[in-house]
């Protein structure tokens, strides 16, 4: 049931808890429909706490009985927990609770997923578990018994006694509730052990269901990898006898960090050549190490209150692109991240659902689990090391570690640490923190006797609820090349505190090329007007990989915001730089396969927008099928040749060098099978022994009209497993005719394997839709009609999902006036649906703004 008038949080009103929690104490009595949980939990008035009534909170349990010191006692229920009077002394809690884990689609709490028993209790999902104070700044030490006749059964921290149909787990470490887990049932382990660097002996595992056990050993590696990654760099140890990961097939996220016990989505897990791709590999390495890593960033130090998330997930996220930028190429792991950032971070920021990295209010924390949050959260790091140097950001870490190891910490302690280290005064930079926006970089420059001028101005447009932002510090790295190519002056960082700032470089014989804001040294939008032939120049001649990466990306959206504005033919300038830069077999492959790829459909709807244009989403799409057909022309005899050169021999390994060369050959692939009539993508097809391969090619002869009979044979051949099946749906949608994407959505939906109870599947097919941007904004409103049906249909079933997705329509006020209505009335059915979660209402609400 929808509350009456869902109350807003604010981070301003934060007050700890009543009391202190010395102890927990659990039992679970498993059973499908009817789990019964006893509570043992020793309460203590917190001497530092104001005075308030013992709340304690609780959703959809049905109270047994209470006893506090073993006197029953009849709390207050309410629709989110309850009161109790209780003495003015230390006591004992003791409470039974029944729940339903079988019923639960919301997969928040106890749920069931695939006839096993599984927990997710962030952010708030313990007090769907038992009554409890559950925020992240009450820590406890728990000790868990779970009873049922499930084979295996886990919970957090190190293994006690088990018997028949009874398991015990201790965790010593004092933990917030969110970080408790709970999994039973069928399960096979893929086991392995790690000698942590001061000896301590861990056993480790991966649980998965029967069938799934060959698809266990790169994740393995990828821990293990990642233990001896933080141990080198981090100086931090695993602090428990045991580590288990376990894959779950329906799961809202992509994976959850639990003490001891991380529990991942089966999609971000389980790895076979056969079944995942080299992007696939590559996100599983990242996202074991991510949730590796908060046993330190975010367990043994934690968040005060969900205000705090990017303590956690920012530093983690920072840490786990650092790790995949040891273990493959940095550069290239810096690219693919600005991609997703401009994707979805300065898209969100852009919008009405525009936030701080640190929030000032929330109604629903799960709608603030964003790409604000973490990736610019990551971002904010990232500044901090370059303003204050490697050396400073590691003792800066350590003295973190040292200080607040155990703690429930705030943004203020985390800059507290690096003021302490360094003796700088961070006011500024936390603004970063507090005003939401991209700020815009303003760039002109000017050369006069031997003096090279560069000026900067930033400028943050207005977001809901703040409407002028002061300046904030950015960290500008700078290098400057002459006329020739050669760099004249290495990379320096410039500081910018002002509204608007010049630098001076002098000494120069003639006017330099900058390479400004290189490895995308701040969050920012940079404008400047540049030709076309210096950005070509610093595409063939730029050091920074970045920023050479870039140039070419620049002129490519350049040229296609002309064609699509005013019509032009595609830019000679580009076809050739590009097809220069192709050719040299000197540069990384893996970096020539992305200076290939086109910005995205969103990447130029927003920069039209910010142009002032309105952007036609078809018209987007078609530009960039002119310029890729050109291309294909233009570079027939590379394409030949670099799809000749780059095919993988020798068995398959997902590491950079291979996945790099696969990522050539099939961007060469694009083009060859644009110009053949799908010749080669049949052949790619026809003998792949890898799900790169294999899905490459398939998407080939999807977009050139000739999937139909590899679509069938597809499914034919990977029926049965989950995970590929998913590819299939997503993958016919993606690659459809926008004039088709939405009927070939809507024919999905229909396939018996269309299921609204599994997050991966809905994603799979409406979350394809809504990344098909000339699909879902056609014309006649189609996509718009049916994605929020199915949200619709979802939001009783699980909110968590249906929020997230409804972001597909955050961008509706960039558009024209016909789509805007379309998308407002979708929005408003939306909201009046009777009993809409409270996820979805708030994300609606904010989505159609004041
Ligand atoms: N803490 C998790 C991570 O970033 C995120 C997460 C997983 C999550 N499952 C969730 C957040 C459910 C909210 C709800 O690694
Ligand atoms: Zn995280």
């Amino acid at each position: 049931m929808k509350d009456a008038q869902p109350a807003t949080i604010y981070l301003k009103d934060y007050q700890p808890f009543t009391h202190l929690v010395d102890s927990v104490h659990l039992t679970f009595r498993l059973a499908p429909s009817a789990t019964r949980v006893l509570s043992r939990i020793a309460f203590r008035p917190d001497p530092k706490a104001p005075a308030r009534p013992f709340h304690l909170d609780g959703e959809g349990l049905t109270l047994i009985s209470a006893r506090i010191d073993g006197k029953e006692v009849s709390p207050e229920i309410t629709p989110t927990g309850l009161i109790c009077e209780v003495p003015d002394a230390p006591f004992l809690w003791e409470a039974e609770v029944e729940i339903d884990p079988a019923s639960n689609t919301a997969l928040e709490g106890l749920y069931r997923s695939n006839g096993m028993y599984c927990t997710q209790c962030e952010a708030e999902g313990f007090r769907k578990i038992t009554y409890y104070p559950d925020r992240p700044d009450v820590m406890s030490v728990f000790t868990v018994r779970i009873e049922g006749e499930e084979p295996v059964m886990l919970s957090n921290g190190n293994p006690g006694d088990s018997g028949e149909g009874w398991a015990e787990w201790h965790d010593p470490w004092p933990k917030p509730a969110y970080l408790f887990a709970l999994v039973a049932g069928d399960l096979l382990a893929h086991p392995d052990s790690f000698t942590t660097r001061s000896g301590r002996d861990v056993a480790l595992n991966i649980w998965v269901r029967p069938g799934d056990e060959d698809k266990c050993a790169f994740g393995m590696e990828a821990l293990k990898r990642s233990m001896t990654w933080d141990e080198e760099v981090y100086g931090r140890e695993y602090d428990l006898d045991i580590f288990n990961i376990v894959a779950v097939d329906d799961f809202n996220m992509g994976a959850m960090e639990n003490k001891g016990l991380n529990i991942f989505n089966s999609s971000c897990v389980l790895a076979s050549p056969e079944t995942s791709t080299d992007a696939n590999f590559e996100r599983i390495e990242a996202i074991i190490a991510h949730e590796y890593f908060h046993n330190w960033t975010g367990n043994r130090i934690t968040c005060r209150d969900w205000f705090q998330l990017c303590l956690k997930e920012g530093l983690t996220v920072f840490r786990d692109a650092q790790f995949t930028s040891d273990m493959r190429s940095a550069p290239v792991k810096r690219i693919e991240d600005v991609i997703a950032l401009r994707a979805r971070q300065f898209r969100e920021d852009n919008g009405p659902l525009a936030h701080p990295v640190r929030p000032h209010s929330f109604v629903e924390i799960n709608n603030f689990y964003t790409a604000t949050v973490y990736e610019k959260g990551a971002e904010l790091i990232g500044m901090l090391k370059t303003l204050v140097g490697d050396a400073a950001y590691d003792k800066a870490l350590d003295l973190y570690f040292t200080r607040h190891d155990g703690d429930a910490a705030t943004i203020e302690d985390w800059l507290r640490v690096f003021e302490d280290v360094t003796g700088r005064d961070l006011t500024q930079f936390k603004r970063w923190y507090e005003d939401a926006g991209t700020p815009r970089l303003h760039v002109s420059d000017d050369f006069n006797t031997g003096t090279y001028t560069i000026n900067f101005k930033q400028e943050t447009p207005p977001t809901p609820g703040q409407d002028s932002k002061p300046p904030r510090v950015i960290p500008i790295a700078l290098g400057l090349l002459d006329q020739s190519g050669t760099e004249i002056h290495e990379t320096t960082i410039l500081e910018m505190t002002e509204a608007e700032q010049s630098f001076t470089f002098e000494g120069l014989s003639a006017r330099p090329v900058p390479s400004i804001l290189r490895g995308f040294s701040a969050p920012v939008i940079v404008t400047r007007e540049a030709t076309n032939a210096e950005r070509a120049f610093l595409l063939a001649h730029d050091t920074d990989t970045f920023n050479k990466w870039e140039s070419g990306r620049a002129l490519a959206r350049d040229g296609l915001v002309a064609m699509i504005r005013d019509g032009a033919a595609p830019d000679d300038l580009y076809l050739d730089a590009i097809a220069t830069m192709a050719r040299d077999d000197t540069l990384d492959p893996a970096f020539r396969a992305l200076a290939l790829g086109l910005p995205s459909q969103e990447d130029l709807a927003q920069t039209l927008f910010e142009g002032g244009h309105t952007p036609d989403p078809l018209a987007i799409w078609e530009a960039l099928e002119t310029l890729r057909h050109a291309r294909a022309e233009a570079m027939q005899d590379t394409t030949t040749r670099l799809y000749a050169k780059y095919q993988v021999t020798g068995p398959y390994a997902p590491d950079a060098a291979q996945s790099g060369a696969r990522a050539l050959a099939n961007a060469a692939l694009d083009m060859i099978t644009r110009l053949d009539g799908g010749r080669q993508a049949q052949a790619q097809y026809d003998s792949a022994d890898n799900m790169t391969q294999q899905l490459a090619a398939l998407g080939n002869l999807i977009r050139g009209g000739r999937g139909d009979h590899a679509i069938s044979a597809f499914y034919d051949q990977w029926h049965h497993d989950r995970l590929v099946i998913d590819k299939w749906f997503s993958l016919q949608i993606l690659n459809a005719d926008p004039s088709e994407t939405a009927d070939v959505a809507e024919t999905l939906t229909r396939h018996p394997d269309f299921t609204l109870k599994n997050p991966n599947r809905f994603r799979a097919t409406l979350g394809a839709l809504s990344m098909s941007p000339a699909g879902f904004h056609r014309a006649d409103g189609a996509g718009y009609r049916l994605l929020a049906d199915w949200l619709m249909q979802l939001d009783p079933l699980n909110p968590q999902t249906t929020a997230r997705m409804c972001t597909a329509f955050e961008t509706w006020k960039r558009f024209d006036g016909d789509r805007q209505a379309m998308i407002r009335t979708e929005l408003e059915r939306i909201l009046a649906l009777p009993g809409l979660s409270r996820d979805t209402t708030e994300m609606v609400t904010r989505i159609l703004g004041a």
